[in-house]
């Protein structure tokens, strides 16, 4: 699983009908599947991740597998490739390896070294694929779309650093290929007239986020990513945040996202993060996309690995 661009909808449809299915046991540590039972799954983070690696470590021992973490490895350090990193943990014999690397497109490589199933954790600014799996879920559970999983209608704004975003080019391809208008909001060295190419026709960008927010059914916040170069402007708070003043302008039942780690106080405030500082019946689902993504994640392992019942598109 590396990305969901071009990934079908019925694909997509499927992960997220098994996701659903694995809610009631991604919530309960007690009532652990065994439907990876003697499987074992590696997670190889050679970038910082708290929501990641730790539900994808959650995902694997609740369906029953165990879980080694090879994330300290230091052998890249010693100038040992991904590939090789890749080769010598599938020769210890797993079944799956979970990959985050800063390079876009790592994850391929280490697909390409190995038969073993790689899931992509996040690859530099290319794809984080089960990041935009639990942001579609968890904003088709939030508006009533679990039937069908279809967000034809539905309008979300993703905002701020998309330039540098993995989970804005996995939620954009999931939720366009679900039926949603997406726009992307920021301004010009964030979000590139380029950043069109991951638009369909109903895309759009927009400057203004104050337009924005008046149309949108879901307003998904992205961190400015600096330590992937990302640079903003003095002005950056006052035009593209979502402060507590300008959720005021969400729309009657709007919903508010943000895959975290939050910078707050730049890009979202405290108050509108947690959703007390919300109105109109406004909702933050911020910790629901961490609570969701353990679900994902079990239903993303499933799927790649093959388990009993397992749920293959
Ligand atoms: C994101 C990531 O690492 O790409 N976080 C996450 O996986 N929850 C987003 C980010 O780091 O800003």
């Amino acid at each position: 699983m590396l990305g969901l661009r071009g990934m079908s909808a019925d694909s997509l449809r499927a992960l997220l009908g098994s996701t659903g299915r694995m809610l009631a046991h991604a919530s309960y540590p007690g009532d652990v599947l065994e439907t990876l039972a003697g499987r074992t799954v590696a997670t190889v983070f050679f970038e910082n991740s708290t929501r990641t690696r730790g539900s994808f470590t959650l995902a694997a021992q609740r369906l029953g597998a165990g879980v080694v973490d090879f994330s300290n490895a230091n052998s890249t350090a010693k100038g040992e490739s991904l590939a090789d990193t890749v080769r010598t943990v599938s020769a210890m014999g797993v079944d799956a390896i979970v990959v985050r690397s800063s390079r876009s497109g790592a994850s391929i490589c280490a697909a390409a070294a190995t038969q073993v199933p790689v899931l992509n954790g996040g690859d530099g600014c290319h794809e984080h694929p089960t990041q935009g799996l639990l942001d579609a879920f968890t904003l088709c559970e939030a508006i009533g779309r679990l039937d069908g999983f279809d967000l034809s209608g539905v309008r979300v704004a993703i905002v701020g650093d998309v330039l540098h975003s993995r989970v804005a080019r996995s939620g954009a391809a999931a939720l366009q290929s679900l039926g949603a208008t997406v726009e992307l909001v920021g301004p010009g060295p964030l979000v590139p007239e380029s950043m069109g190419a991951l638009l369909n026709d109903a895309g759009s960008i927009e400057r203004d986020f104050d337009a924005a927010i008046g149309r949108a059914d879901a307003v998904m916040m992205l961190r400015v990513q600096f330590e992937r170069g990302a640079a903003v402007a003095s002005t950056y708070r006052e035009r593209y945040a979502l402060t507590r003043e300008r959720a005021l302008r969400l729309r009657e039942g709007a919903v508010v996202m943000h895959p975290g780690p939050m910078n707050v106080g730049m890009e979202i405030d405290a108050e509108v993060a947690d959703g007390s500082g919300l109105a109109r019946g406004a909702r933050s689902l911020v910790l629901r996309q961490v609570a969701v993504g353990v679900a994902v994640r079990m239903a993303a392992l499933e799927w790649c690995l093959g388990g009993v019942g397992a749920c293959r598109p």
